[in-house]
């Protein structure tokens, strides 16, 4: 399975936001991963639809749009239009999980579901057949640069499990404290992308997407 890294752009420099995509781009991160908060959902607000338009010409990579949002249904299309390629919902937020889930994928992207840590992998095992990513939260979501939750290496364990036992092709995104010290502990559990932010955006964005790249090579 192709090893991702998802650049979190939460930690970039907004002033110079444009300039951070190229830079990521540039570097070889192969999506960049846009966290959008609403303040209700989680306890901060980030940037929406405007941004992720404004950013779409600098760049061809995979916009990998994690929507932090109460109800993300009625925004969907908004996003798309806005130039999203993969959508991923938390299935805390979604009254009708199924739905959303189809909305996405009439648009023509990619669809994901988000579990928070404290929410049971049995909350997505009607969903997972329909789905092309699961991204497992390894920090409560709402602010870059937490500590890593340990339990979540296992539960990504028994998801690559739950999902090859189902004969499924779905992705294994890890979000939150992600870094080079776990990376391959995490990429041994069976996760395949990966979202980092202040290890990304801390310091030379260049040494530290390439950091991850070397390490995404042993594999
Ligand atoms: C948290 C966001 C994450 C966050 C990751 O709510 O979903 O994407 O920006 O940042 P780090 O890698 O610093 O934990
Ligand atoms: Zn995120």
């Amino acid at each position: 399975m192709m090893l991702i890294l998802s650049p979190s752009i939460l930690s970039a420099d907004f002033a110079n936001l444009g300039q951070d995509v190229v830079r990521t781009a540039q570097a070889g991160a192969e999506y960049i991963h846009i966290d959008v908060m609403d303040g209700q959902f989680v306890p901060n607000i980030s940037f929406g639809m405007p941004v992720i338009q404004a950013i779409r010409p600098v760049t061809d990579k995979v916009f990998d749009v994690h929507l932090m949002i109460d109800e993300p249904v009625r925004f969907i299309k908004e996003f798309a239009d806005a130039g999203a390629d993969v959508i991923t919902v938390h299935a805390e937020a979604c009254k009708h999980l199924h739905r959303t889930i189809q909305v996405i994928k009439s648009y023509g992207i990619k669809a994901g579901v988000v579990l928070n840590p404290a929410t049971s992998l049995s909350a997505i095992e009607e969903i997972l057949p329909e789905v092309d990513m699961v991204l497992l939260m390894s920090v409560n979501p709402g602010f870059g640069g937490q500590k890593y939750i340990e339990t979540t290496t296992d539960k990504v364990r028994r998801l690559r499990r739950m999902i090859s036992d189902r004969n499924l092709d779905v992705d294994i995104e890890v979000d939150g404290g992600v870094t080079l010290d776990n990376v391959e502990m995490l990429i041994e559990a069976g996760a395949n992308i990966f979202v980092a932010g202040s290890a990304v955006y801390k310091g030379s964005v260049e040494d530290n997407v390439k950091g991850f790249l070397e390490v995404f090579k042993k594999y």
